[in-house]
Formats: structure tokens, C-alpha cells, sequence
């Protein structure tokens, strides 16, 4: 992946970047926003591919998310910056999720930061641009400000869901999502067999944030023997009455998938730093609470693991390419057609548009007594209540 400081953004000012080249009708702008995930970049090499070939419009590239469109920072892309992008984990137009345009980090000149809507200034620079259509690229944070852009005025703005966390209403499935899930399912297997020759207790944590869908899928994938989710507040003394049960059979070890956001019952998230208005709270910490937890009421031998980034690193998986360039293409369709407000989304694997709204208002959670939570009771995974 090209780094920061590989890609030059073009300083595109008024002047220049408002002259459209003669053999291109229109201009549409991409950006990536929040957390980076495997799979932006065959969004952003599928979007350029589609709208030049098919449409023949130009697309300019919105660097660090909407922190570019702050700073003037662009990049043209053509099929030359974005022909081998599809394998590519991460974000050829870097990303930034402490850019909220309505609450933004100014650094002042003596060093301090003070928080400003910047706004107007983004909207004044979006006119310059002159955009046929604004594809934004992001989790429930980057839509949400791309909601916020089409009240102020700027209407022309579709989305692309992604987010390891998978926790989008919009979509059955973000980008990232099965790339992370693949992550774990490795670790699981690599954990397995020295848990096994240790007779020990695996804890290993992983992300999501506030749904379990990545521990849920990846204990189901990955053999695990309890998984505690943040759906299903745990009882630490069911849970080491399973590892009791377990170990009560002649089995010696056990593997535990926690997600960084599951609480024990009536306590909270294990937060590692808080947040404040410019971002969310970064959580973390909960394998080693849940390790403490088990070591003080039993005997058996713990360790833990946080995979943390590792998740979000790396290629994406054959799902995540199919979907990023389904995702990409659908997005400039809903642009050619008007569809603004949009997002592309995956639907019983249709690919269908569903409003910006169905990506922001609500999580999409796990049931606690849906298919997938019944399933894994029925193989005996233990979710601690
Ligand atoms: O939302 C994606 C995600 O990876 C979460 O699963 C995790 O809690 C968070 O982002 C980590 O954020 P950061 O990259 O700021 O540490």
C-alpha cells in the first residue's frame, strides 16, 4: 500500500481543480473515513474502473477522510494508481477517525487544540470541487456526517458500509468483516494446540466494539469452548463452572473468545481510554479482567491474548474482495441513477440501496436468542448466562 507520505496530494485549489479534462464529462470524489478495514481499496479501485470506463467521468480521491476535504488534499486516480489495488489491505487514501468535520481537533499555533465545526469550510470546498456525486466510504461515524452534509446541502452524497464490527443495520455484511473473522479463526487454531499441550485456559479477546459479531462467528469457526459477547452480559461463575464441567470430562484446556466489548453481569465495558467529543471510547482490557476473574476463583493455568489490529491488517479475504468490488460498482450505479442518500448494501446477497439513515440510527446487534446464539449452545459453546 502506498503510505502517506508515497502519495503526493494534489494541492488543488480553486483554479485548477475546477477545469474538468476534456475527455471526461463529469467528476465524482471517493473518501475513506473511521477505522481503516481490508477491503477500502477494492472499493476505491472498483469506483475509479467503473465511473471512467463505463461513464467516462473522472475521480479525485478525498485524502484522511473528511480531514482532506478540511485541508484541500486530493489525489487524481485513474485505472494506473488503482490497477493493483484489489488484494491490498488498508486505504491507498489513508483514513482519520478523529475527523469529524462538526467537531474538529484545530491545532492552534501555540499547540493547542481547540474544537471547531468546521463545516462551512468543507461544504465551500466541496463546491469548488464541483462533484457529480460523493461516494464517502465508513462506518456509522462517516455516515453520519455524510447525513449531517446532506442536510446542510450537500445532497449528492452515497455511502459504501464497512467496518470489521459488521455492526451496520443497513447491510448482512460490511467490508472487513470476514477478513477479521478469518484473523481470528487462525489464532484460534494456533492457540488450540499449545493450550492443549499446556493444559491451559486461552482467553482471547476480540474486536467489535458493541456487537459480538466477530467473537460469535469466529467461535463457531474456530472450535471455541466459550464465547462471551456484549449482548449477553456473562456470570464468571458459570463460566468457570463450564470450564469445571469440561476439564471434569478428562479435557484439559480451553479456548474463550471474548469480544472487547462483553461485560460481566452488572459490570461495564473494560474501557482503555476514554473518548471525548472528537472520538468514542477506545475499548480493551476485558481477556485480562476475565483472567484476573478466573485465576482468583480457580486453579488452572491462564493466558491471554488481544489481537487487536492484527484484525484490520492485512489482505482481504476472496469475500471481502467479491463484496468491495460489488459495493464499489453499486456505488457509482446509485450516482449514475441519482441515488443520492443512499448507501450500497447487501441484502439476502443482493446488492440493494438502502437510505444513509439504516446505516446510523441503530447498531445492528447479535440476537441472544437468535439462530446463530442457538446454534453454538447446541455444539455446548458457552456464553456465561
Ligand atoms: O470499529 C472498528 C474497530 O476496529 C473496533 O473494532 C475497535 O474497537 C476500534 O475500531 C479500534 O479503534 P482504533 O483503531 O482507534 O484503536
Amino acid at each position: 500500500m502506498a503510505t502517506r507520505s508515497q502519495v503526493q496530494p494534489t494541492a488543488a485549489r480553486a483554479a485548477g481543480r475546477g477545469i474538468l479534462s476534456p475527455l471526461m464529462s463529469k467528476r465524482i470524489g471517493i473518501l475513506t473515513g473511521g477505522g481503516d478495514c481490508p477491503g477500502l481499496n477494492g472499493v476505491i479501485r472498483a469506483v475509479v474502473l467503473h465511473a471512467r470506463n463505463t461513464y467516462g467521468w473522472e475521480v479525485v480521491g478525498v485524502r484522511n477522510g473528511f480531514e482532506g476535504l478540511y485541508e484541500e488534499e486530493y489525489i487524481d486516480l485513474d485505472a494506473g494508481k488503482v490497477g493493483h489495488l484489489l488484494a491490498r489491505g488498508g486505504t491507498m487514501l489513508g483514513s482519520s477517525n478523529r475527523a469529524n468535520p462538526f467537531a474538529y481537533p484545530l491545532k492552534l499555533p501555540d499547540g493547542r487544540v481547540e474544537i471547531h465545526d468546521v463545516s462551512a469550510r468543507c461544504m465551500a470546498n466541496l463546491g469548488r470541487l464541483d462533484l457529480h456525486g460523493l461516494i464517502v466510504v465508513g462506518g456509522d461515524g462517516t455516515m453520519s456526517f455524510g447525513k449531517k452534509f446532506i442536510d446542510k446541502g450537500m445532497t449528492r452524497i452515497v455511502g459504501v458500509p464497512k467496518t470489521i464490527d459488521n455492526d451496520l443495520e443497513a447491510t448482512d455484511y460490511t467490508i472487513g468483516f470476514q477478513t477479521a473473522v478469518e484473523v481470528v479463526v487462525e489464532a484460534l487454531e494456533r492457540l488450540q494446540t499449545t493450550a492443549e499441550s499446556h493444559e491451559r485456559i486461552m482467553i482471547v479477546e476480540v474486536m467489535g466494539r458493541y456487537a459480538g459479531w466477530i467473537a460469535l462467528t469466529s467461535a463457531l469457526a474456530g472450535g471455541a469452548h466459550v464465547c462471551l459477547i456484549p449482548e449477553i452480559e456473562y456470570d464468571i461463575d458459570r463460566v468457570v463452572a463450564a470450564f469445571h464441567k469440561r476439564h471434569g470430562r478428562g479435557v484439559s484446556y480451553s479456548i474463550v473468545v471474548v469480544a472487547e466489548g462483553a461485560k460481566p453481569r452488572g459490570g461495564d465495558y473494560a474501557v482503555a481510554e476514554k473518548g471525548d467529543v472528537t472520538k468514542q471510547d477506545r475499548l480493551g482490557g476485558a481477556a485480562e479482567h476475565l483472567a484476573a476473574a478466573i485465576t482468583a476463583a480457580t486453579d488452572y493455568e491462564v493466558r491471554s491474548t488481544v489481537l487487536g489490529h492484527i484484525q484490520r491488517g492485512g489482505a482481504p479475504c476472496a469475500f471481502d474482495r467479491e463484496l468491495s468490488t460489488r459495493f464499489g460498482v453499486k456505488a457509482v450505479d446509485l450516482i449514475a441513477a441519482g441515488q443520492f442518500g443512499h448507501v450500497a448494501a447487501l441484502e439476502n446477497n443482493h446488492l440493494v440501496a438502502k437510505p444513509i439513515e439504516k446505516a446510523i440510527k441503530k447498531l445492528k446487534l447479535v440476537d441472544p436468542h437468535g439462530e446463530l446464539v442457538k446454534t453454538a449452545r447446541a455444539v455446548g459453546i458457552e456464553f456465561g448466562a
